[in-house]
């Protein structure tokens, strides 16, 4: 995400980045010269340790697993997918999250569930996972900074989760939170956004058959740059409604607040459907630079998710609605 006014939410990758992964990094770079120079390759420090990757059993293929996508649509890499990530959580920069999330505690997790519901409570994640079937969906991810990957993300149906907490006819928008907790996610430390990172969709939106919470990637446990245990994955929407590491899903009758609405309101609405048309204020929408690629792609309408879901959006003004 971009800001441009240097504000609370405008801070540079130096503030926000641990004092001792910055002073980590200084070091690293002056033994690195040092090294260079023949006089000190002993004292370099060793790279980050990235956690284990696990493989993910039981999952099966789902009408958007590969055979469903185009030829011009080939699946991004592992490591771009797992590398250049938006978690400010862990940094503003897009290889922060990486190197500051490893050791970030996904387990136990729980997420509270409430407002207008008639089943409402905390659920384990193992809890909240164990009845579904995990499915593979590859979809498109555009990112609202104006690029975008194919990812093969391994999730269960938002729409099914949401229907075991029965929600009543008050439950007009669903609420999502991110953990808050600056002792483990650096980032917090400093006023970026207003934690904890907060999203909401409309709740025909939420229970839409592409809806999904992400607990994995390419076949294996999501890591935690990636938004370990679960994610939200809306396809047709710019990348930051997909909050990460969720703590709280709540049903409610008002349109909730979202974080990058609170930070900047005409720049990013509570639908952020991805639309060539609308022209963010400060940038173009019409065209998108897919990661690992070198020309530009022209942007679909609802990121190719059209036929899908436009008739959720009939009869509104996408351009008042942005
Ligand atoms: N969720 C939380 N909690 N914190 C964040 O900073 N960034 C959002 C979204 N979800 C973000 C978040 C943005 S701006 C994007 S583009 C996507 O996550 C990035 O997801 P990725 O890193 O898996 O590509």
């Amino acid at each position: 995400m971009l800001i441009k006014h240097r504000k609370a939410s405008d801070v540079l990758g130096s503030e926000i980045t641990p004092k001792s992964v910055f002073d980590d990094r200084r070091r690293f770079l002056k033994t690195a010269a040092l090294a260079g120079a023949g006089l000190a390759a002993s004292a370099l420090p060793s790279l980050p340790a990235y956690a284990a990757r696990t493989k993910l059993d039981g999952v099966v293929k789902s009408k958007w697993s590969a055979e469903s996508l185009p030829e011009d649509d080939p699946i991004n890499s592992y490591e771009d997918a797992t590398s250049y990530n938006n978690f400010y959580e862990f940094g503003t920069a897009k290889g922060d999250p990486k190197d500051n999330a490893q050791d970030f505690k996904t387990s136990p997790w729980e997420i509270m569930v409430e407002g207008a519901c008639a089943k409402p409570g905390k659920i384990s994640f193992e809890d909240l996972i164990k009845p579904a079937t995990l499915e593979e969906r590859i979809y498109r991810f555009r990112c609202v900074e104006a690029w975008s990957m194919v990812i093969p993300w391994v999730g269960i149906s938002l729409g099914d989760v949401l229907k075991r907490f029965e929600p009543t006819s008050d439950a007009r928008y669903v609420y999502f939170e991110t953990l808050l907790d600056p002792e483990q996610m650096p980032g917090q430390r400093a006023p970026v956004l207003n934690w904890p990172y907060k999203e909401g969709l409309r709740i025909d939106e939420a229970m839409h058959p592409l809806s999904i919470l992400a607990v994995g990637m390419y076949g294996e446990v999501i890591p935690n740059q990636n938004g370990a245990p679960v994610r939200l994955m809306v396809p047709w929407k710019y990348g930051f409604k997909s909050i990460k590491s969720i703590v709280k899903i709540k049903f409610q009758k008002a349109m909730p607040p979202t974080s990058w609405n609170e930070a900047a309101a005409r720049e990013y609405g509570f639908y952020s459907n991805v639309n060539p048309m609308v022209s963010h204020p400060r940038w173009s929408q019409a065209s998108e630079r897919r990661i690992g690629e070198l020309f530009k792609r022209k942007t679909l309408m609802f990121n190719g998710y059209e036929e899908e879901v436009a008739s959720l959006y009939e009869g509104m003004d996408l351009r008042k609605w942005y």
